[in-house]
């Protein structure tokens, strides 16, 4: 995401942003090696290589948080109808991060939130085929049929859905609960399977990434990833090295 250059070197640590305006207007900053001296100019802190003096300015500290996003916030960081937004729930978190893929307005669970571009990008890029876990309660009690249906891809868009896996968990009366793992992230896809197959959902979470768990993590709570957690949610195929992340 792209952000003015004073405000980057501001968090970096270079300079205050007044003195990082004088930086630029002195000719004394570059990005991607070239010279930069207006200060509107902005760039992508998290692909960009700045240099103050033709000396890389040290990168925003890369940070990877693990949240239990409640029902009723979104997941875009701003909302034109003043709906609460998922960083309100980030306290004391300086670097500013954004959430890895969307949840619905009315869906809980895992949201991993990171200022790591190149992570996200892995994550998303249907390429990896990063597995999300949804925990559905739906209306009714699907058939093995309807199930069948889910497991084969459900058309959407004009497009079938990859085969989703899926495991019922519970039936109750008037409700099931099931286990759903899919690797796509079309726009409020589980929602739509399930209706498509006439049992709507009445409540929808995400459960995991890949293999990694949300676990007993409290709605509204949020923790810090560590190397080893963000491995698993890669399930072995990781896409590039951790060398630069913390343990
Ligand atoms: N599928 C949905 O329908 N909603 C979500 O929030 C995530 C996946």
């Amino acid at each position: 995401m792209e952000e003015r250059l004073q405000k980057i070197l501001a968090r970096a640590g270079v300079a205050s942003r007044r003195k990082a305006e004088e930086l630029i207007l002195q000719g004394r900053i570059a990005v991607d090696g070239k010279v930069v001296t207006e200060l509107g100019a902005k760039a992508d802190p998290a692909a960009a290589t700045i240099t103050l003096d033709g000396r890389p300015v040290a990168a925003e500290e890369k940070i990877y948080l693990l949240l239990n996003k409640p029902a009723g916030y979104v997941t875009t960081l701003s909302d034109p109808q003043g709906r609460p937004i998922v960083t309100d729930l980030l306290t004391g978190i300086r670097q500013r991060v954004f959430p890895v893929g969307r949840l619905d307005y009315d869906t809980e669970g895992a949201l991993i939130l990171t200022n790591d571009g190149q992570l996200a990008h892995f994550i998303l890029h249907p390429g990896y085929e990063v597995n999300k876990t949804y925990f559905a309660v739906v209306k009714g009690s699907p058939s093995k049929d309807k199930i069948d249906r889910l497991r084969e891809g459900i058309v959407l868009d004009g497009r079938r859905t990859w085969p989703a896996r899926v495991r019922v968990v519970a039936r109750e009366k008037g409700a099931t609960t099931m286990e759903i793992t899919i690797h796509e992230g079309k726009k409020r896809q589980v929602r739509r399977m399930l209706a498509e197959i006439g049992h709507p959902v009445i409540t929808l979470k995400r459960t995991a990434y890949g293999n990694l768990e949300l676990g007993a993590l409290p709605p509204g709570s949020y923790r810090r990833l560590t190397k080893k957690e963000l491995k698993k949610v890669f399930s072995g195929k990781i896409p590039f090295t951790f060398k630069k992340l913390p343990d």
